[in-house]
Parts: structure tokens; C-alpha cells; sequence
């Protein structure tokens, strides 16, 4: 695996490579790498000729008061699991690579609308950050396809509507989300919680589970389903941030005659964010 810090070696690099290899898979990345991300990767392997995996902790996409600094920094490690993988380049810059006249004084790229609910409303400026980190890797790497995990459900959502929005010629593709054993939804952040908050922590997706239950049964009260979500899950010891059934395909709340739903959570363990999210296909189920 080949090791870049810089954007020119980059793009030296890509340039050669393309024209014997052929297509370029960009996986973005914070790194701290679990399963998750590298199923990403193995998904890029199977699109194209060469593989790239940035890891960047973009300060952009950090609130004032959120785990910038605190955020598992774990490259060795990193490294050794992308080599372990045949990844072909990882690319690592630093912040004055990416941002050579500081974030503040950096061009945004803002989508509007989807990012003012869900997370975009507990966490301003954060999906700014998002898009214009993912723009500017897409810009560097001339990817014909970027890879992103269906965990961060409106993170993949914001970024598809940037494509579309800017005519930026990537193909984007999802994966599904990887869960440890008892159903928690690998995160870097999951390394946070306490002993107590990690046996808590599952409880996320069992009740997105019990949510879907009770929709797939017959139940098209999504307010009251959601006002009873979170009072579960605050009786359970979390402090639940929002729970929303969404209309999946619009991220808009849900109406009582949509089929296509998703169920989004995010809820503090702790001082610990952690989020999740679980489809409904109502078409697919038989009432
Ligand atoms: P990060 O949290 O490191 O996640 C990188 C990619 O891995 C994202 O596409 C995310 O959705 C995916 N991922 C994380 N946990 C996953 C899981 N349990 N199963 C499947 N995929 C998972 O998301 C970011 O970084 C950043 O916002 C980034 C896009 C790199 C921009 O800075």
C-alpha cells in the first residue's frame, strides 16, 4: 500500500496508475478503522481497479464543544488493516494539506433544506463540513466512484443531493450498516462509553427494532410511536436526542400513508453521541 500525505502526490499517482489500472474507488474515512469501514472497502475493490481510503479528522465537520481533539487517532493500526486488505493507497493528509488558509477561511459547500433537520439541527455548520471535505477529495481523486456507509443514513442523503445538485460526475454507493454481535452499530465513538454505557448502548437498535415491529403490525401513529421511542430509551438511561420515521427516500417526516420509511435515532450515553437509523418497507410486508 502506498502512503500519501500530499495532494500533488496524489494526483501524480492516480494519473500514472489510470491510464494502466484503469477506474479510481475513493472511501472516505476518519479513520480509528472497524469493520464498517472495511466492508467499505472491499465494496470499492469490487467497483474498481484501484482503491483509495482517505483519512482525514476534518476539523470543519467538529462543533466548538464536540470530541475534535478527544477523536481516536489510531494510524498504525489503520495501516496495518488496510495492508491486511491489499488497500492500493491510503491517503492521510494533514489540516494545512487540506485547508491551507485555515477552515474559516475555506469555501463551503452547503446543501439546504436536508441538513436542517435530524443531525444538521442538533449539530450547525456540521454537514458544511461534510460536503466540503467530500467535495474537495472528490475534486482531488477524479473517483468514478465514492463509497459510504447507510449508518450515517443523512450523511449518504446530503451527499447524494451535492452530486445531483453540482453535476459532479461519481457514482455513489452504500453499504449496508455493520453491528457488533448484540446489535450495536460499529463506531469509532463506541470507544467512549463506560463499561455501563456499552451494555446500554444496544439498546439503541433494539428499540428502532421495536419501532418497526409496531409499524410492520399495523401502527401509523409515527408521533406517538415516536414520543413512546424516546421515553424507553430516556427510562433506559439514555438522553435521547431526536427519534424521527422519516419518509426514506425525501427525509421528511413520515405521513400515515407512506410505505417507505426509515426510523432515525441518535441519543447520548452519557456524554457520548451515538446514532443509528432501521428501514421500513410497509410494501414489502404484508399487514
Ligand atoms: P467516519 O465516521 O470515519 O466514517 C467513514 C465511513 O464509514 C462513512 O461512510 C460511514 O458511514 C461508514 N461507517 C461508519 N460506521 C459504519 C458501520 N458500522 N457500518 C457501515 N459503514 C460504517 O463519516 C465520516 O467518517 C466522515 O463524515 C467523512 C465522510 C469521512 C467526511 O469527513
Amino acid at each position: 500500500m502506498r502512503i500519501i500525505q500530499t495532494i500533488k502526490e496524489l494526483q501524480n499517482t492516480l494519473n500514472q496508475q489510470r491510464q494502466s489500472a484503469g477506474s479510481v474507488a475513493l472511501v472516505p474515512t476518519m479513520g480509528n478503522l472497524h469493520q464498517g469501514h472495511l466492508q467499505l472497502v472491499s465494496t470499492a475493490q469490487r467497483h474498481a481497479d484501484i482503491v483509495v481510503v482517505s483519512l482525514f479528522v476534518n476539523p470543519t465537520q467538529f462543533g466548538a464543544n464536540e470530541d475534535l481533539d478527544s477523536y481516536p487517532r489510531t494510524m498504525q493500526d489503520d495501516i496495518d488493516k488496510l495492508e491486511a486488505l491489499n488497500t492500493d493507497i491510503l491517503f492521510a493528509p494533514t489540516i494545512d494539506e487540506m485547508y491551507p488558509l485555515g477552515g474559516d477561511h475555506t469555501s463551503r459547500v452547503h446543501v439546504p433544506g436536508i441538513t436542517d433537520v435530524l443531525c444538521g439541527a442538533s449539530r450547525p455548520g456540521h454537514f458544511d463540513g461534510v460536503t466540503t471535505i467530500v467535495n474537495k477529495l472528490f475534486n482531488i481523486s477524479r473517483a468514478e466512484f465514492a463509497i459510504f456507509g447507510e449508518k450515517d443514513f443523512q450523511q449518504v442523503a446530503v451527499i447524494r443531493r451535492m452530486v445531483d445538485d453540482l453535476n459532479i460526475p461519481i457514482t455513489i454507493i452504500t453499504e449496508p450498516t455493520v453491528r457488533e454481535a448484540d446489535g450495536l452499530a460499529l463506531s469509532s465513538r463506541n470507544g467512549y462509553l463506560s463499561k455501563a454505557q456499552r451494555q446500554l448502548a444496544p439498546q439503541l437498535y433494539a428499540t428502532l427494532l421495536e419501532v418497526k415491529l409496531a409499524i410492520t403490525a399495523g401502527d401509523n401513529n409515527f408521533e406517538q410511536l415516536e414520543i413512546n421511542a424516546k421515553e424507553r430509551l430516556t427510562a433506559q438511561g439514555f438522553k435521547p436526542d431526536y427519534l424521527h420515521i422519516f419518509q426514506r427516500d425525501f427525509l421528511q417526516p413520515a405521513k400515515d400513508t407512506d410505505t417507505d420509511l426509515i426510523i432515525l435515532v441518535a441519543a447520548f450515553a452519557g456524554t457520548t453521541r451515538l446514532i443509528d437509523n432501521l428501514s421500513v418497507n410497509l410494501t414489502t410486508h404484508t399487514l
